[in-house]
């Protein structure tokens, strides 16, 4: 890990269960990151207060989701991985932050307007139901990373505004302190350039109860995998790849000649429908079958995944009290000289 390399840093809520399109479309492009930057990766479980009121639920998901990074092969030798909770030094930012951050800016975050526009069109006041938490949950997203001095971090589209929010702040301050403070840290939107449906087609969603659960066992996999819904169409009759669920999770999850080979086999008339499923719960176990077994062994030894968080932690905050410092120092509290 050399310390030219530019630090790339990622947080996750922990909301139960990881799906194969999160694995997919998240976690994998994520882990990459590793390779070529000094990647940090962090639960953000005093984000999900926002919503998890439940102490144990928030404490299983926690665990659940860094064991899934561990397991997916996030290597904690060379990335750090922590949870956000770990480090009082993003919470003291947050709040300084806070002072620099015109609530304007923030009345127009999209997560907060939603609901705001939702209350009105309901004949409700309009910050019915909002916290203070969710309305500030774009300055806590902001101190995450700017205690870090990250300068490459991938989100998804819907994150988009939190990362102009967390640039204007961090300008904000560089302009009145007139110093290189913060850095200003570059978006890289991960373009949907394929979405895994879920097992009816629709995009893969808990909210349509369509997923494939990264960890759930291979019998159930198939299981499930068997279920999708396709046309009737016989073994012998060609088929159209681009419009079966079967065939586009497929494309997602095989390596690109064995795709080509089964295109051909739907033109042709060459294959029928349960055979790609079988075909394709083997892709999928070939794919999930290591990572589960690794899952399952953290979720089983909290000792040892709390030591590893405890280490990230640790090194987390080497990095982020050096931030601070350099904020306190600039906007005079403290002790001085
Ligand atoms: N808000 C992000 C989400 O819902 C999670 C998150 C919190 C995050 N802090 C972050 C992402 C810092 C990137 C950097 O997906």
């Amino acid at each position: 890990m050399g310390s030219d390399e530019l630090i790339s840093l990622t947080g996750i809520k922990p909301t139960g269960s990881p799906t194969l399109g999160n694995f997919l479309g998240m976690l994998r492009p994520a882990l990459d990151l590793a390779q070529d930057h000094r990647a940090l990766y962090f639960i953000a479980d005093y984000h999900a207060l926002t919503t998890v009121h439940d102490g144990e639920q928030m404490r299983e998901a926690t665990a659940e989701m860094a064991a899934t990074w561990l397991a997916v092969g996030l290597d904690p030798e060379r990335a750090v991985i922590y949870r956000q909770s770990d480090v009082p030094e993003v919470f003291e930012l947050t709040w300084v932050l806070s002072c620099f951050a015109p609530k304007g800016l923030l009345n127009r975050a999209h997560a907060y307007k939603a609901i705001v526009d939702e209350n009105s069109g309901a004949g409700r006041t309009q910050d019915d139901g909002v916290s203070m938490g969710l309305f500030n949950y774009p300055v806590l997203m902001a101190a995450d990373i700017l205690a870090f001095d990250a300068d490459v971090v991938p989100v998804g589209l819907d994150q988009k505004q939190h990362l102009e929010i967390t640039r204007d702040i961090a300008a904000a301050m560089n302009s009145i302190y007139d110093a290189e403070l913060l850095k200003l840290p570059e978006p890289l939107i991960r373009e949907v350039v394929e979405t895994v449906p879920g097992t009816d087609g629709r995009k893969m969603s808990k909210s349509y109860d369509n997923t494939l659960p990264m960890f759930i066992g291979a019998d159930e996999m198939r299981k499930r995998i068997r279920r999708i819904v396709t046309d009737s169409r016989r073994p012998e009759e060609p088929k159209d790849p681009e419009t079966d669920t079967l065939f586009r999770i497929y494309r997602a999850v095989a390596p690109a000649e064995a795709t080509e080979e089964l295109r051909v086999k739907y033109l042709d008339g060459g294959i029928g429908y349960g055979q790609v499923k079988d075909d394709l719960a083997d892709r999928v176990e070939e794919l999930l079958g290591g990572p589960r077994q690794r899952f399952h062994e953290l979720m089983d030894d909290r000792s040892e995944l709390e030591r590893i968080l405890a280490d990230g932690a640790e090194r987390a905050r080497q990095i982020a009290s050096g931030v601070l410092w350099r904020v306190r120092a600039a906007i005079g509290v403290g002790p001085s000289g």
